[in-house]
């Protein structure tokens, strides 16, 4: 699960290997940072949905 930390005025969100998830880019969300499909309200707004590569597996 993504981790959330508030740093002043900046929230620092870290994701672990194959972790996916949409970012609130509109400030409607009320999980914020996360997007809870309040943007809908909004049209032309989105979330950015960010995606970490799975961890490559070693090989020999
Ligand atoms: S709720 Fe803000 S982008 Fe979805």
């Amino acid at each position: 699960m993504a981790e959330v930390k508030e740093q002043g005025v900046v929230t620092v969100v870290t994701l672990k290997p194959g972790e996916k998830v949409a970012l609130c880019r509109c400030y409607r969300s009320k999980k914020f940072p996360f997007c809870d499909g309040s943007h809908k309200e909004e049209p032309g707004k989105g979330p950015a949905v960010v995606e970490v590569a799975k961890e490559a597996s070693a090989s020999s």
